[in-house]
Parts: structure tokens; sequence; C-alpha cells
């Protein structure tokens, strides 16, 4: 919650002061001073000033200009952007530091500021020369680009108007601020009202607003999901420190699906797209060691091979370890319980390790047959064939259950030369299409663990 900034005025002469006093120092009255809300209520006359008022306007004649999005050329973001950019939209690009976030948004000024398109790129965090470095390592250049090392919001504003280009780039908003509040840039009154103004002449001026916002500890942007609901979109920048891959997703999206990812691979030059993210993932794998299969994942509508792994090693510790790398802990604890209860397999004196290959972040519940299939190979030193993938909700019983998009998954293993798929019986009986897989429906956790080790 963020905290209303209280003043003290005097009602006879006006004085102000930031906490109460019995007697005005000003005009020496006693008494007189008022408890006052400060500055959040000039707030969005602030925003708007400078701009006509607006007037309602028959839906008839409202301008559909919103819907002629501007393509970066960047396949990817396009896509996670529902198509590209919509015109007068803002958009909030959270992530943690390092992740990125600067370079895919130069990219993207690149591939905006084409056919005659202006794109102003604010820094506040890096003087013009940085950005220019970063700018020649990644090969971007063009006309159309305009830098501007600045944290003070009026003036961005200003310098935007004078320009008038297709979008601005402010990177970041916890550096911007604005004298009219209280607060060091980064609070989150100063963020939510840097933002607020930057969205709001967006949406007057016909510019496209793209703002970073840094990720709290708590993995949020700025705090409270404070600006979140000002802007149109929300992408998030993911991906594991040491690992090249980039996830970007969409989080809110009033133009288009919030479902969609890209995948990126940071390069000295940049970021790249990864077209066949399945097949990058999946590299590496060597398929003769026990306790890894191949989950074909389904992020949004997009269908993802990858391997998962675990170590189930005899522990020495009171309490044995759960230890998960890109898969919830909880559900694993929980997959190990079904393991112990329902198919005799004693992990009580196990130390647990779970890890998706790639540093991609799994949270699907159809990885839950995949998780205990690898569990249960690594405990039984049972080497799962490289051609079987498992995707299967577990229920607590053991039972498992339907999962959506069963044909996605399937067709994507198949695109991938996977010759077998252990699946929950419920979807292999409602499949419409025939697959060059050899299809191995389950029931229970008991009938996956009994064809582990056999077939090929
Ligand atoms: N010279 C370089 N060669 C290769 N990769 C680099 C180089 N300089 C920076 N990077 C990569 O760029 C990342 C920083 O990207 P940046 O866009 O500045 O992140 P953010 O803006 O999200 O903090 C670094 O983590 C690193 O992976
Ligand atoms: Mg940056």
């Amino acid at each position: 919650m963020a905290k209303v900034k209280i003043e003290y005025a005097c009602t006879a002469c006006g004085f102000t002061s930031p906490k109460w006093l019995g007697k005005c120092p000003d005009c020496g009255q006693w008494g007189s001073l008022v408890e006052e809300v400060a500055a959040a209520e000039t707030k969005y006359r602030v925003a708007s000033e400078g701009f006509p008022a607006s007037k309602p306007i028959p839906l008839a004649d409202a301008s559909e200009s919103a819907s002629e999005r501007a393509l970066c050329g960047i396949a990817e973001f396009d896509r996670v952007m529902g198509g590209g950019v919509v015109p007068s939209s803002a958009t909030l690009i959270g992530g943690d530091p390092g992740i990125g976030k600067s370079t895919v948004l130069l990219q993207v000024a690149e591939g905006l500021a084409r056919e005659e398109r202006k794109v102003l790129y604010v820094s506040g965090e890096e003087s013009e020369a940085q950005v220019k470095l970063r700018a020649s390592r990644l090969g971007v250049s063009g006309p159309g680009i305009y830098l501007m090392s600045e944290t003070s919001v009026e003036r961005v504003i200003a310098a935007a108007s004078g320009l008038s280009p297709f979008a601005l780039i402010v990177d970041s908003i916890q550096t911007m601020f604005t004298s009219d509040l209280p607060g060091a840039p980064g609070a989150v009154g100063q963020v939510r009202e840097c933002a607020g103004r930057l969205v709001f002449y967006g949406k007057k001026a016909g510019v496209s607003v793209f703002l970073v916002g840094h990720v709290t500890k708590e993995g949020t942007i700025a705090g409270p999901r404070v600006l979140e609901h000002l802007v149109d979109t929300v992408l998030y920048f993911e991906g594991e420190k040491g690992h090249p891959f980039r996830i970007l997703k969409a989080v809110k999206n009033r133009f288009g699906s919030t479902n969609e990812i890209g995948v990126f691979e940071m390069r000295a030059t940049g970021l790249a797209e990864v077209a066949d993210p399945s097949g990058l993932f999946l590299s590496d794998r060597s398929g003769e060691t026990s306790g890894t299969i191949v989950f074909p994942a389904v992020e949004g509508t997009r269908p993802l091979l990858v391997e998962v792994q675990a170590l189930a090693s005899q522990s020495f510790l009171a309490m044995p370890r759960r230890t998960t790398l890109g898969a919830d802990t909880n559900r694993v604890v929980l997959l190990c319980a079904i393991l112990e209860k329902k198919a005799g397999l004693s992990l009580y004196n196990q130390d647990v390790f779970v890890n998706v290959a790639g540093g991609i972040r799994i949270d699907e519940t159809a990885a839950d047959l995949p998780l205990l299939c690898a569990v249960a190979g690594s405990y039984k030193d049972q080497v799962i064939p490289s051609g079987t993938a498992a995707f299967g909700e577990v229920g607590l019983g053991g039972e498992v259950r339907t999962v959506p998009m069963a044909e996605s998954r399937l067709n994507e293993a198949a695109k991938l030369g996977f010759t077998r798929v252990i699946l929950p019986a419920s979807n292999a009986e409602r499949l419409a299409s025939k697959f060059p897989l050899a299809l191995v429906p389950v029931h229970h956790v008991r009938e996956a663990l009994a064809l582990m080790g056999k077939g090929g």
C-alpha cells in the first residue's frame, strides 16, 4: 500500500509544515494548523496538464488507429506483444538487473525506427555514451533513434513533445522523478506518478511508451504491482543466471493473448531469436543416464520440450532435502509423498534434487508425471529410454489426470523424433488425430513406473 503523504497547513496564513505544530511559526496563531493530504490530490490534474480537455464522442466516430500495429521486426517480440506494437499503447517490461531489458529495447528501437518513424530512448541509468557503446556492440544504428540521458519526467515529456516520436522508451521508471512530489526517485509515489504522466502523455500524443521496471526482491515490478494497472501490456523478461536463454512473457496484454512467450539467446551481438526452442533445450541431452525424462511443456500456445532431471541419493540428514531448480518445490514434496505412499518407494531417507535443464521454469501440473518418473528413475537407477517423453497431472491418490493441449504436446514430440509418449489414459481416448508415436496411456502412477526401463 502506498502511504498517503500528510502535511499540516495553517488555516490563517497558508504556511505548511511536515509535522504538526501548536503555534504557526509564520503568523503566530495558535492551533491553526490542520492536516492535509499533500500532492496526492494534484496528481491527475498535473498528469493531464497542457492537453485539451477530453469530450465524450460517439463510439461510431472514435478512431481505430490503435489497431494499426507497427512491427519491430523481431518476430518473437512482436508475437508476445500480440502482433506488433499498438500506437499510443503503454508497455512495461520487468526483469532482474542484467537480464537484457536495455538490450532488447535498443533492438526494438531499431526495428521501430524504420519507415521514417522516430524513437526516443531515454536512459536514467546510463549516459548517452554508454548507450551508444551498447548500440555499437549490438550493431544498432539508424537515423531515427534519438538518445537522451535524463531523469526528470517533465523534461522527458517536453523533449518527446518536441520530437514527436513513434515510441518513447524510458529506461528505467525507477530512475525518473518529478519535483512536484516529495520522495526520492524509486519511491512508490514517485514511480507511480512518473509512470502515470508518461502513460497519459503517450495516450494523448499518440506515442507508444515503453517503461523498463526493475523487479523487487518479491518478484514484482516496483513494489506492490503499482504500475501494472496503469499500462496496457506487462512483459516479464526471465532467465536463469549463467544460462544464455531468455524468455519474454506477457502477463497482461490488452491487445493480445497473455499466453505467448518469446525465446531469445543472449549473445555478444545482442539477443538472438530462437525459432526452435525445443531443439535447443534438448541439445545437450545424452540419454544414457537414469533420472531424466523429456516433458513436452506448453508455454502459452507454444509447445516446448524440456528435460526434467532428478537425483535421489541417500540422505544423512534428519530431514532429507528436497531441492528444485525450475520446478515448484512444494509440488515435488507432494510427488515424493505420492511415490512413497502409492508406489512403495522409500524416499524418507533420500535427498531429492530436481532440475529442469536449460534454465527454464515449468509451472504446469502436466509436469507431475515426468517429475515423478525422473525421481523414481533415479531412485531405482533405471534408464528411461531416450526416445521417451511423458506428461500428465498426478492426483493425491496416484491417479493420472487429463491435461490440456495434449495434441500440441504430441505433435512437438513427434517433430523432434520422439518415439514413445506416456500420457494420461483420458487424454489418449480423446485424441482426434493419429500420431507417428507409440502412445502409452496410463491410469495410475504404478503403471507408469512399471513401464520404465522397458520399450524404447
Ligand atoms: N560485451 C558483452 N558481450 C556479451 N554479452 C554482454 C556484453 N555486455 C553485456 N552483455 C550481456 O548483457 C547483459 C546486460 O544486459 P542489459 O540489457 O544491460 O540488462 P538490463 O537492462 O536488464 O539490466 C549482461 O548480463 C550480459 O549477459
Ligand atoms: Mg538496463
